[in-house]
């Protein structure tokens, strides 16, 4: 068994470091894009055979040191009974979103049979691979974000609306989402998740005053629910330079940032966590010298043995090269 993840997640001492990319299971592998041509997202992900094909795809082809659960933010949501599509190119879309403090009652509580087939999935991964599996879920700002904007959105402002105007809505939206988190997340380390990532990659538009008042109870409520399972828990946001103090500021033992900030200022900030990042996604097409010399200064930065892992600051491109990201997965490991 490869446990040198598990071992940074907890702060130890390791030989190598562990490395694993953010959306690694996806666009950019030539087995997931033929199953695409004959599957949606949603079928592939709820048909466990071809979801632990497609987790196990970038384990043999990258040599990562963990894999991720191929599912998507979006399966929660569904399993609380909203009806969701992933339009490729584009991203998730309600066509009836929740705009109003009244449709947060549409929101079913959780019920683990309602996603027995990511259960299945993990057990099949967990009997073949000699890596981690990483469960993963949306956090509550992210996940409320595509259901009151009911599509991407660059600016959020429907949802920062609604925040502002109805206080008592947005707390009830949380807390349903956040319990259905804990349960979802729960039962991915049931079935044998080795750690869970909570994925707030839209938080980071909120003031700090904002996220203290609007989101921060709810994440901290989920990551303490945690505690009990012992698995190591990630917590991951993209633009946290101004919320850094408090979104570090949970019962966790990753922080996952993005390249907007150098790994000696997360470091300064968040104490004795382990870290995970932060590699634009960009630096994967550009030149070799400029990748390699990018990845040396972010090890000056931290001790990259101890406490870190390796990672880029947001998801992989659907253009990156196969090839270059082996490359640099042993680059990595060589280190
Ligand atoms: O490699 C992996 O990480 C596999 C599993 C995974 C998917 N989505 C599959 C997917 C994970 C961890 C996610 C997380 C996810 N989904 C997030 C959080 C991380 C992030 O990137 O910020 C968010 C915000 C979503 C919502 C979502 N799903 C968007 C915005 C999109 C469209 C844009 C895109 O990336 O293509 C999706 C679709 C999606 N989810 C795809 C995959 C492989 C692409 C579907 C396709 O083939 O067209």
């Amino acid at each position: 068994m490869n446990d040198t993840f598990l071992k940074a997640c907890r702060g130890e001492k390791v030989e190598r470091i562990p490395v694993w990319f953010m959306r690694q299971a996806g666009r950019s592998l030539p087995g997931y894009r033929t199953l695409r041509k004959t599957h949606s997202l949603i079928s592939l992900a709820q048909t466990p055979e071809l979801a632990a094909k497609v987790s196990m795809e970038p384990v043999e082809l990258l040599n990562v040191d963990a894999a991720i659960l191929f599912a998507d933010i979006m399966l929660l949501p569904i399993a609380m009974g909203i009806e969701v599509k992933i339009v490729a190119g584009v991203g998730p879309i309600i066509d009836t979103p929740i705009d109003t403090p009244e449709g947060v009652s549409r929101l079913e509580p959780f019920a683990a049979q309602r996603v027995d087939y990511l259960s299945e999935t993990i057990r099949i991964l967990r009997a073949k691979l000699s890596v981690p599996v990483i469960g993963f879920s949306g956090a509550p700002f992210t996940l409320a974000s595509y259901l009151i904007e009911g599509a991407p959105s660059r600016t959020w402002l429907k949802t920062k609306r609604f925040m502002l105007e109805h206080p008592a809505g947005w707390k009830k939206l949380m807390s349903a989402l956040s319990d259905g988190i804990i349960g979802y997340l729960q039962t991915q380390i049931n079935a044998g998740a080795r750690a869970v990532q909570l994925f707030d990659s839209w938080v980071g538009c909120l003031s700090p005053e904002e996220y203290r008042a609007y989101v921060l109870p709810h994440v901290q409520r989920i990551f303490t629910a945690l505690k009990k399972t012992g698995v190591p828990r990630l917590h991951f946001g993209t633009h946290t330079a101004g919320i850094l103090d408090d979104f570090a500021n949970v019962d966790c033992e990753v922080i996952g940032v993005d390249w907007r900030m150098s790994l000696s200022e997360v470091k300064r900030r968040i104490g004795r966590k382990s870290i995970q990042g932060n590699l634009d996604p960009v630096m994967l097409l550009a030149p070799w010298h400029t990748l390699t010399r990018t990845v040396d200064r972010m090890f000056d930065e931290v001790d990259p043995k101890k406490g870190y892992i390796f990672n880029l600051g947001h998801g992989m491109p659907p253009e990156a090269d196969n090839s270059v990201v082996r490359k640099l997965v042993e680059y990595v490991h060589s280190k």
